[in-house]
Order: structure tokens, then sequence, then C-alpha cells
């Protein structure tokens, strides 16, 4: 889960042909099923979650008739910025995949402010918040983390930050995380066949191993 496979409306894949190349490197990977997640950010994608339905509904007959006959389901990233907190706030609706399942990101750099209102107001309205790679962002620690996952959120750490991708205090935390059991979800974020070379190393990773111990979410999805 988390990737960005539906062509042209993120910065993920462009058309269809490396849709179809990332996938046929997923399934020899062992994958088994793809929920794709295109980023809903409004100032950069002008995404909704009525637009991506339409693009997902439009993908998969094409997908079907390559002949690819793997789950793949279409959910989103939102980005948590004014737009999509007020959203959430008016109980609109929203694309989530799973159990409502609701998987978002934050700025880079600094904890968002309405951060903790926005987690009540998800969880209160019955769905599930799951963190976007936790690792990724500077005012992460674990002690946040800890708070966090005690609010109902689940985290999901990206596979390419146990092989350093982000940087090395993003593996850091990564792997923190993973000693600790506080990873619920892994997600690929594969945006492009560069992401799948890494993919295939990251299977050999010791962390990676470790991770699969954990009671993730990812098999039941
Ligand atoms: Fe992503």
């Amino acid at each position: 889960m988390h990737s960005h496979l539906i062509p042209g409306v993120d910065d993920g894949v462009k058309t269809n042909e490396e849709s179809f190349a990332i996938i046929d490197q997923l399934l020899e990977l062992g994958y088994q099923k793809i929920i794709t997640t295109p980023h809903i950010m409004s100032d950069y994608y002008g995404n909704t979650a009525e637009s991506l339905s339409i693009a997902y509904a439009q993908f998969l007959p094409v997908l079907r008739a390559r002949g690819y006959t793997l789950p793949f389901q279409c959910a989103a990233e939102y980005y948590l910025d004014e737009k999509i907190y007020e959203t959430v706030m008016a109980k609109e609706k929203l694309l989530t995949f799973g159990d409502r399942h609701f998987l978002f990101e934050t700025n880079a750099v600094s904890e968002p402010l309405q951060l903790k209102e926005f987690i009540f107001s998800l969880t209160s309205q019955g769905f599930r918040p799951i963190l976007a790679h936790p690792e990724r962002y500077q005012y992460m620690t674990l002690e946040k983390a800890e708070d966090l996952r005690h609010r109902g959120v689940l985290l999901q750490v990206n596979l390419l930050s146990l092989l350093g991708y982000y940087g090395p205090p993003m593996q850091k935390l990564a792997e923190k995380l993973i000693e600790r059991g506080w990873v619920d979800v892994l997600g690929s974020d594969c945006h492009n066949l560069d992401h799948i070379l890494l993919l295939k190393k990251v299977q050999r990773s010791k962390f990676y191993r470790k991770a699969l111990d954990l009671p993730l979410l990812n098999y039941s999805l």
C-alpha cells in the first residue's frame, strides 16, 4: 500500500506503460495486491476524492484489458492543509481503504497546529487514520510517535527509509520505530521505476525482515 500509480494525476507515473512496467516488477517481487494512493494536496495537484475516483474508474479497465488480474484499489494520500482540515471537520466524503483507513501526510518541517484536533475528528467519525512515513518528518520523535499511536493513529513506514533513501536520520527513526514495534503498516511510496530497484534491494535488509514479524495491517488488507 501507498504508491502513486494512476497515470498523470500527481508526481507519480506519467503514462499507462510506466504504471504497467512498475506493476510487472511488483508482481515479480511477490506483491499480491496494490492499494495506490495518489496525492490530494490542494496547492499542487487539484485532485479530489471525486476526481481520483473518476481517474481510477478510467484506468482500471485499461489495466484489466492488458491482462492484469491482481486486486488494484485506489485511495489517496491526503496532505494535511487548511483545505483537508476543513473537509474533515465538515465530515465530507473521504477516499479510504480497508476498514475506513485514511492515509495522510503532513509538511516535513513542523508539527501542524491542528494535528491533534484533526486526528480527534477523524477517529470520532470512525475513521482509522494512518500517518504516512512518520520517519520523514523533522519534527517527529519517538515520544511524539508514541503519543500519536495512543490517539489512535497507525504509523506507516516507507520501505525506502530502511535503505537511507531519505537520509540517515530518517533511516535511524524508521529502525527505532520497528524495534519498538510501533510500525503498523509498511508502504512502498513507489512513484517510479527507480524506486523499484530499491524495493528489490530492501528485501535483503535486516530491518525489513524484522518489520515483517510485526502484526502489520498489510497482512489483512
Ligand atoms: Fe506518497
